[in-house]
């Protein structure tokens, strides 16, 4: 098939030869967490990584999303040597608040975890630290690729192809790493009938603001209300992230600042002294809920991860969180790989992350039903949820569960 180059039509076989080829050991699709992780873990095991990735750095370091991170990746972070300015800047949480009927009432995880905390510190901060630290040892990462393909991967000879500016370029790796989010090519890739998808998707999605106010409270509020959902978290010291339950096919301009308050302010509404900080609004939008997993999350010589391979409601705030547990499996598969020759890990890393996924998605769905307004119709579900709230504060096995769950469970 013709190909066509420079505004020429060009010969399959003659493309190829104009195509500058390189080799690395992992061929990493996708700056995201999953996959900035990943080539700095395997750095610090010295096996060669290259990282590609269809967006501007400007735009992956500004893009606005997660913002929880679980006490063990905060420890990775730290202990990988990328944890510095989150060291001095980030927020640590001993516990959360549930609130509904008007009363808050606190998870407390320092006494429940023996210890462990959460810590809040934005998801485009991590990217900057990783991009920073990959940038400065002068390891590659390629912005602005086009036309990403990724090929035999289920043979000896795996390979990544894309443009940069325009020229032709094809990456000869080991491994592939498909570290591209929901919306990448390579779960596509994969030949029809060997994944198996596994798909929840909610009547709701969550509009969320950044907003230059305060935090109204010290901790997390995670509010249940006739009217559904409402989240209070934060950014820094001076700016609250917030967060309200809206349909599923809500339109952003249907959102005026003066109604987002107006809402949060009947949804966390508290007997006592309690009073909404509000603010200038300086960032909103609405993401769609689901819950999605493919098995296996491998395939030859191509292995996902991150939202490459699931998607979590974000209600509990896992999703990056088990992008980075995931990465961290992988890149000790392919360590024992290099060291040993032996690919035992590597057979088994779906098998072994897959059990980490299933409970996050169980906890994210948990946390999400008795948490936001599915039917508004329906007395039955809604006494139902208040008994389970009320269970959940009240007995200290079922906080014992939220806790050690939202703090993030052990690693394997
Ligand atoms: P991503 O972060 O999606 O990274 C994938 C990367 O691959 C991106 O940089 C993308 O540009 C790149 N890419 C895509 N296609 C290609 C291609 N063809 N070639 C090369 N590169 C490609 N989680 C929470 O816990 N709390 C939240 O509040 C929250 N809010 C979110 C809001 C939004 C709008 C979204 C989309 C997600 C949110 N999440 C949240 C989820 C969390 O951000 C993700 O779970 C996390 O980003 C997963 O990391 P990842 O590296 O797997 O994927
Ligand atoms: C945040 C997001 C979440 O989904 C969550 O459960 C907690 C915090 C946040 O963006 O800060």
């Amino acid at each position: 098939m013709p190909v066509v180059s420079k505004l020429r039509v060009v010969p399959a076989h003659i493309a190829q030869r104009e195509r500058q080829t390189v080799r690395t050991q992992i061929g990493i699709v996708g700056a995201g967490p999953a996959g900035l992780v990943l080539a700095h873990l395997l750095h610090l095991q010295g096996i060669e990584s290259v990282v590609i990735e269809s967006r501007s750095r400007k735009y992956i370091e500004e893009r606005i999303r997660a913002g929880l991170l679980e006490h063990g990746t905060v420890d990775l972070l730290i202990e990988t040597g990328v944890g510095k300015r989150l060291q001095r800047e980030a927020l640590t949480h001993h516990g959360i608040e549930l609130r509904f009927n008007r009363r808050g009432h606190r998870i407390d995880f320092n006494d429940l975890t023996g210890g462990k905390t959460v810590t809040i510190y934005a998801q485009q901060e991590v990217i900057k630290d990783l991009v920073a630290a990959r940038l400065e040892a002068g390891l590659p990462l390629i912005f602005e690729a086009s036309d990403v393909s990724v090929h035999n991967f289920d043979g000896a000879n795996p390979s990544i192809r894309f443009r940069v500016a325009g020229k032709a370029q094809e990456l000869h790796c080991d491994y592939i790493a498909g570290c591209d989010g929901f919306h990448g090519i390579c779960r596509p890739s994969i030949p029809a009938g060997v994944l198996t998808e596994f798909e929840r998707i909610y009547p709701f999605g969550w509009l969320g603001i950044l907003a230059q106010a305060p935090p109204s409270s010290p901790e997390l509020v995670y509010t249940y209300h006739e009217r559904g959902f409402a989240l209070l978290t934060m950014r820094t010291t001076e700016v609250s992230r917030l967060y309200l339950q809206v349909p599923y096919d809500e339109e952003i301009d249907a959102w005026s600042d003066d109604r987002i308050w107006s809402e949060l302010r009947t949804r966390t509404a508290a007997d006592g002294n309690w009073k909404l900080n509000e603010g200038a609004i300086f960032q909103k939008g609405i993401t769609g809920m689901r819950s999605y997993v493919v098995e296996p999350m491998q395939y030859g010589k191509m292995f996902l991860a991150g939202d490459a391979a699931h998607i979590v409601p974000p209600t509990g705030a896992k999703g990056l969180n088990l992008a980075v547990a995931d990465v961290r499996i992988m890149a000790q598969a392919f360590a024992e790989f290099y060291k040993t020759g032996k690919t035992e890990l590597l057979d088994r890393y779906s098998e072994i992350v897959l059990r980490r996924v299933w409970k996050a998605q169980r906890f994210s769905w948990w946390m999400t039903s008795m948490l936001h307004r599915f039917d508004t119709d329906n007395a039955f579900d809604e006494r139902r949820q208040i008994a389970e709230l009320d269970y959940v504060t009240s007995s200290r096995a079922a906080m014992t569960t939220l806790a050690e769950n939202y703090v993030g469970l052990p690693w394997d």
